[in-house]
């Protein structure tokens, strides 16, 4: 019989559901940057405004709504966001021009089964922002950090099928079409869709097309 034990790397002794916990972080792109959402947000004021008027944008409040009527309601809001970060469970990123620090829209990566490395990622862009690459690179740039950072094994998104800007998004970060749930969730219009799932592997390859140049 073998007596002999092989050492257990402190990695590989650690429980997954403490390895795969988002801890804060800033992302920085250059022209853009990703700051954890928070009570202690900088320009609070001016960040709730920029909640309120996302969530009263037609397209966010389709397919991606947000209870955030007014600034009561925002802050409420964050303080869930903080929440999600204290326990480690969800990630939610402000997406804010480095140059002046506007408010250019979301990203979220939260765990569906923390023990089993599955996360799903969100993502919302104020209408002003958008069409310049703002989604998928912030979206690529969360997807590689919760690979590298939290252990994530598979990240999924889920789109309206309708939703082809978001379709493009997933597709361009990397995410690949794996079929479509039958009247899986029920949107902003009260209405169930059939949504697309996309998923990423951290065994899958990074993307290698430009996701597009400076947003400014
Ligand atoms: C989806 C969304 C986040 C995209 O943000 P964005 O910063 O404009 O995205 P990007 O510029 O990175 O890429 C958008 C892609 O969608 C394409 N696109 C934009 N509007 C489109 C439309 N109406 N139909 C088809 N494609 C469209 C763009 O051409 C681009 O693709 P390309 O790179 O091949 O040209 C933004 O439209 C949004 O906030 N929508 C409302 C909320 C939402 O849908 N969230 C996702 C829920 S799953």
């Amino acid at each position: 019989m073998n007596t002999s034990t092989t050492p257990i790397s402190p990695v590989a002794a650690q429980n997954p559901a403490d390895r795969r916990t988002f801890v804060r972080a800033t992302l920085d792109l250059g022209d853009v940057l990703l700051r954890p959402w928070g009570r202690e947000v900088a320009e609070l004021d001016v960040m709730l405004d920029g909640l309120v008027a996302a969530a009263a944008d037609p397209l966010i409040a389709l397919w991606n709504p947000f209870p955030a009527a007014d600034r009561n309601e925002a802050m409420a809001l964050l303080e869930v966001r903080e929440g999600g970060w204290d326990r480690g469970s969800v990630a939610s990123f402000a997406v804010l021009g480095a140059a002046d620090g506007a408010l250019l829209g979301n990203v979220t990566v939260r765990w569906v089964d923390r023990a089993d490395g599955l996360a799903m990622m969100g993502y919302w862009v104020l209408p002003a922002a958008r069409g310049r690459s703002v989604a998928t690179r912030a979206t690529r740039a969360v997807t590689s950090w919760a690979f590298r950072t939290a252990d994530a094994r598979r990240i999924e998104i889920a789109h309206a099928v309708g939703n082809e800007a978001s379709c493009r998004v997933a597709d361009r970060c990397g995410y690949l079409p794996e079929g479509t749930l039958r009247d899986s969730h029920r949107f902003g219009d009260g209405a169930y869709h059939d949504e697309h799932l996309h998923a990423r592997l951290s065994s899958d390859p990074e993307p290698t097309d430009p996701a597009g140049g400076p947003t400014a």
